[in-house]
């Protein structure tokens, strides 16, 4: 099988790496960025971190920071407006998977024009803006994947959009952002990385390549996860999962994610359910359903974790990694939806249409197990 594999040009990884914005810009040719980020990004203080030595470089560079959760549409053209204000070479997003996207998005529409909704897939969009990412989470991957997830403010569907043109040229991954990281934060961005890993090796577009780098992210999420929860200025922990949901990122990438983002996308949009958590939400139940189609990579993916050993059959494999990523969602408290607090006709009167959203995205596709919409149906009704 023929693989492609798409990269950021730079990666610079480890303590400090968000200090090399200067450097990084300067290896690029790029001299007029616009910094794009949120509000409590701003308010922790680590604009000043990139705003300091661009200072002190000479740099003249723009600021927007009104990213917002769940980057809409509405946000998206507010960024623009400010990117068109003046002529920026390139963006600098700086936050968690929203800042990204929020500034990979304005990349592409500043090159091409037009609305959000023209670019959702099928359609591939090859070229826009630099960007430059630093991510403030351990989760998303989305510094280092050609992907953006913007709802629209009007439909509320939260669109795919993929393409090169949405390709970070360079990502700083600096664990020491992700110091302060809460609780909540921490649990749900590393079971976001987690199922990115565990969705992109058993997907049907996995390839040698992704593998190698799925188990390593899996195997350090699953083995790290909990420290970083209690102890969140646990430096080793913090790195091992800083650079575990960058190739969690390089992995789904290069190798698609399946069902469960599928689900999970619909989940978030009609009910506002942040990322990680609407996938934690799905993370057993689309597990349990799968993987009786490719019970040698669930059952390897469980050996490599450490939940299952040599010794134990491929089905005991499979039954053990469903048991550990439901002790899992315990120990972190995962909410189901209804102690999130969805009402539960809102729920059942939702299901068809979470389904074909699901579907439309084309992630289910990938599942070793392909489902009908009623499949989807069902295991949204199981998971309340
Ligand atoms: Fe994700």
């Amino acid at each position: 099988m023929l693989a492609t594999i798409n990269l950021p040009r730079i990666l610079r990884v480890g303590a400090g790496a968000s200090r090399q914005l200067v450097a990084t810009l300067a290896e690029l040719g790029l001299t007029r960025p616009l910094l794009v980020t949120d509000p409590f990004i701003k308010s922790c203080g680590y604009c000043e971190r990139l705003q300091t030595p661009l200072d002190a470089a000479g740099i003249a560079y723009g600021l927007f920071s009104d990213c917002v959760p769940d980057p809409t549409t509405d946000s998206v053209y507010a960024a623009l407006a400010v990117l068109r204000d003046r002529d920026y070479d390139c963006v600098v997003a700086l936050g968690g998977g929203s800042s990204l996207d929020t500034a990979k998005a304005v990349a592409v529409l500043a090159r091409h024009g037009g609305l959000m909704r023209d670019y959702k897939v099928p359609r591939q969009v090859d070229s826009g803006l630099p960007i430059i990412a630093i991510p403030t989470t351990a989760g998303t991957g989305s510094e280092a994947t050609r992907v953006a997830v913007i709802t629209d403010t009007q439909t509320h569907e939260k669109m795919l959009c993929m393409g090169l043109g949405l390709m970070p040229v360079a990502a700083l991954v600096d664990f020491e952002l992700t110091l302060t990281m809460p609780w909540r934060l921490t649990a749900d961005t590393g079971i976001d990385s987690l199922c990115h890993a565990l969705e992109a090796y058993v997907s049907r577009k996995a390839n040698p390549f992704t593998d190698s780098i799925a188990l390593t992210a899996m195997r350090t999420i699953y083995q790290n996860i909990r420290t970083a929860c209690a102890e969140p200025d646990n430096r080793q922990a913090r790195e091992a999962m800083m650079l575990a949901a960058t190739q969690g990122g390089i992995a789904f990438a290069n190798a698609s994610v399946t069902l469960i983002h599928g689900m999970s996308r619909p989940i978030g949009a009609l009910f506002h359910v942040p990322h990680g958590l609407s996938n934690a939400m799905l993370l057993p139940e689309v597990t349990a359903w799968s993987v009786d189609h490719a019970p040698a990579r669930y059952a390897y993916c469980a050996r490599y974790m450490g939940v299952a050993t040599d010794a134990d059959s491929d089905e005991i494999g499979c039954a053990k990694l469903v048991d550990a990523l439901r002790e899992l969602l315990v120990d972190l408290q995962v909410p189901g939806p209804q102690a999130y607090g969805i009402a539960r006709n809102d729920w059942f009167d939702s299901l068809q249409l979470m389904a074909e959203q699901a579907l439309a995205s084309g992630s289910p596709a990938n599942n070793p197990r392909i489902p009908l919409a009623q499949d989807i149906v069902q295991l949204y009704e199981r998971i309340w």
